[in-house]
């Protein structure tokens, strides 16, 4: 059985993850941390993450970007796992992530759901042939009005997925309004579309002359990233230090 601390418990993919867990005899939520208060669960809950005392295997993250540093440190101090789901990190917290995947094992993954990964493969492939062809990238990414992150950490995963696959020779562009000028070949377009209670919608488009290939993943419920996070914890605990991502997690499960 792994032992699992939820940090950010009570919003609301700390509440789907809890309600997942409850049905999975392979894995307990042994402590939650955040600082709302207002949710009653079976687990205890704590303010903040120097607070827990309790003992686990692993941690997984769906809270704000603020709040990951001291995570990290907490889980460096505790040598446990970390499964890191919160998007919106700035360059210094990246840049802490490595680090702290030199210490101990962090997997980051800004889309946790299988949909999204295989995804990703897929561009790799479709880019390498239609990129020299002259084809040109697009992103559109859409979420709900709660979103204070644009764009998702998915669509900059999509893109630099693509860039990798292209020898990271791509520049994203996220605004078109400042320069009159035309779209450059080396660039990959990023636009983010905010409204209503949409999930989770990435469309990749590969326009080139007069054919236009559009891949698109839609997410129906928050579910989705739930269940790849438990798989994702269940998958670390227990791992060395190192960076993982759901690559690793899809692979095992192979
Ligand atoms: N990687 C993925 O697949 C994926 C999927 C969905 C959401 N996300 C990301 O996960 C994060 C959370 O998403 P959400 O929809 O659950 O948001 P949410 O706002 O509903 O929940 C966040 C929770 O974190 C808590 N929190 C704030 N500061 C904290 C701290 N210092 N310590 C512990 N908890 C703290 C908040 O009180 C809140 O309950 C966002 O960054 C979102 O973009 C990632």
């Amino acid at each position: 059985m792994v032992r699992m601390i939820m940090h950010g418990c009570n919003g609301k993919m700390g509440q789907v993850i809890s309600n997942i867990c409850q049905e999975d005899s392979d894995i307990e939520i042994v402590a939650g941390i955040d600082p709302y208060a207002g949710i009653e669960n079976s687990y205890p809950v704590f303010p903040t993450i120097e607070e827990c005392n309790v003992e686990a295997d692993v941690v997984v993250d769906f809270a704000a970007a603020p709040a990951v540093d001291n995570l990290l440190d907490y889980c460096i101090m505790h040598q446990l796992p970390v499964v890191l789901c919160t998007t919106g990190l700035g360059e210094a917290q990246i840049v802490k992530v490595e680090e702290t995947s030199q210490k101990v094992a962090v997997l980051k993954s800004a889309n946790m759901s299988l949909g999204v990964n295989v995804l990703m493969e897929i561009l790799q492939e479709a880019a390498k042939i239609l990129a020299p062809a002259g084809f040109d990238m697009e992103i559109v990414e859409k979420h709900h009005n709660q979103k204070v992150d644009a764009p998702s950490g998915t669509a900059l995963a999509l893109a630099d997925a693509i860039n990798e696959a292209l020898g990271n020779t791509y520049q994203y562009r996220y605004d078109r309004t400042q320069e009159r000028e035309k779209r450059r070949k080396d660039e990959i377009g990023i636009q983010s579309v905010r409204g209503g209670s949409i999930v989770g919608e990435h469309e990749v488009i590969f326009a080139g002359l007069d054919e236009v290939i559009e891949v698109k993943h839609t997410a129906y419920s928050k579910g989705i990233f739930g269940k790849g996070a438990v798989e994702a914890a269940k998958f670390l605990a227990g791992k060395p230090a190192g960076k993982y991502d759901m690559k690793d997690v899809i692979v095992a499960k192979r």
